[in-house]
Parts: C-alpha cells; sequence; structure tokens
C-alpha cells in the first residue's frame, strides 16, 4: 500500500509529468480537486475534495493507505511548496502511517515557471508564500535585501501590493504579475506597485517584486 502525493503542475495538461500520469492511472483511488482530476482519463475511484472538505478528504485518503490500498492525492504545482505534502505529513503523524509508505511525485510549481516566464534564474531569489499564513509582514524584512522576491500572495495581490504601500514601499517599484499561468487566459505582465494597488486580479497568480 502507498499514498502518493502527486504534483499536477500548474494546470494545463502540457505540464504534468510522464510519471505523474502514470502513478495516477494506477492508483485504487485518486483524491483531488475537480480541476485536478479532470487532467486526467480512465481514472478507476475518484474522491473530490473542495476548500470546505479538504482536511476530510485528506484525513480519508490516509486512512485508505492503512487500510491497505494503493491512493494518490493530487496537488497543484508541487506538493511540498506550499501544497497538501505538509498537512498529509501530520495526518500520517497523528494516524501513525509510516512515512515510508508515502511517496511523493513533484510537480512543476506556479513559482518555476512564473521565473521561466520572466527569465528570472531563482537560485538567488527569496521565495515566499503566504498562501494560508498570516505572516504577511516577513516580507519586508526581505524586500530591500538586493534579490528579487517570487510570492504567492496571501488574500489578493491587490492587497498584498496596498499593504507593501502602507509600508513605506516605493509605488514605482517594478511588479510581475502572472495569472492563471499554463492557460489558454494566462496574463504576464510588468508593472508598478502602486498600478497593482489599483486593480484586480485573479486569485491565481504569482507576484514578482523585482529588485
Ligand atoms: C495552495 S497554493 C499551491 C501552490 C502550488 N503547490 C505550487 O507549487 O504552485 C495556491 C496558490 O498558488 C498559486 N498558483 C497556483 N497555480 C497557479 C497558476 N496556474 N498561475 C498562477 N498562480 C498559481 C496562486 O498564488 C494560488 O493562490
Amino acid at each position: 500500500m502507498t499514498l502518493y502525493i502527486v504534483g499536477i503542475g500548474p494546470g494545463s495538461k502540457e505540464y504534468l509529468t510522464q510519471i505523474a500520469i502514470e502513478v495516477v492511472k494506477n492508483s485504487e483511488v485518486v483524491i483531488g480537486s475537480q480541476r485536478a482530476i479532470d487532467l486526467f482519463s480512465n481514472l478507476n475511484e475518484t474522491i473530490v475534495f473542495n476548500v470546505k472538505d479538504l482536511q476530510e478528504k485528506l484525513e480519508l485518503s490516509v486512512d485508505l493507505a492503512i487500510g491497505g490500498k494503493d491512493i494518490c492525492v493530487l496537488s497543484t504545482g508541487d506538493p511540498g511548496f506550499s501544497g497538501i505534502l505538509k498537512p498529509i505529513l501530520k495526518i500520517a503523524k497523528e494516524k501513525n502511517l509510516n512515512k515510508d509508505n508515502i511517496e511523493v511525485i513533484p510537480g512543476i510549481s506556479s513559482l518555476q515557471l512564473a521565473a521561466a516566464k520572466n527569465r528570472i534564474s531563482w537560485d538567488n531569489t527569496n521565495i515566499m508564500t503566504f498562501h494560508g499564513r498570516e505572516n504577511i509582514k516577513d516580507i519586508l524584512k526581505i524586500i530591500d535585501n538586493g534579490s528579487t522576491t517570487i510570492s504567492l500572495p496571501s488574500k489578493s495581490v491587490k492587497d498584498m501590493a496596498k499593504f507593501l504601500l502602507d509600508n513605506g514601499v516605493d509605488p514605482k517599484r517594478e511588479i510581475g504579475i502572472c495569472e492563471r499561468l499554463s492557460y489558454d487566459d494566462e496574463r504576464i505582465l510588468k508593472t508598478t506597485l502602486k498600478d497593482v494597488a489599483n486593480n484586480e486580479f485573479s486569485y491565481m497568480c504569482v507576484m514578482i517584486i523585482f529588485k
């Protein structure tokens, strides 16, 4: 029995890996958001989760694995970056599922695609995720350390931009917005902090604060 945690990439089929497709196809039960499940065809049993029942369904995935099944849980991007690896490891520990029964299949993170689209070599960048966290102030400590910052915003990029402006960051600071990466309506734009604070964007955004 194995609990596979599979990264599906930023969203479009082109960014699925061959190994992800194989693992998903061979799993007895596949658990994921409807958007994630729709990327695959000819699946065995599927279980859909949404924001409200995510915890419950992740617990179910661990229970099913403990019961002896090969289970696969789908995570957007890479499971280890602001993904479902962390909550699953916590549940597995609580339920005494041995870590050796968990296998992670990496996916292409939205962060990686955002870096690629902006031709950024990201080994020297600040990487920050505010997803599901309230530590937005942490960004102020590093924003002027000489490196570009790539972040997953907390609520919306608009709120994030307003927060930075309120905390004295230059309104002319160059910002990259990478919206709905890999989808047909993908938008990549470079603009100013002030402009971002005055516009609406999808929640599916990576925000780059150039150095
Ligand atoms: C729960 S986090 C998951 C991140 C994911 N594990 C990853 O590696 O990309 C969800 C956030 O990732 C970002 N995101 C995910 N897919 C995206 C996409 N296709 N385009 C832009 N941002 C995306 C957005 O900031 C979104 O709110």
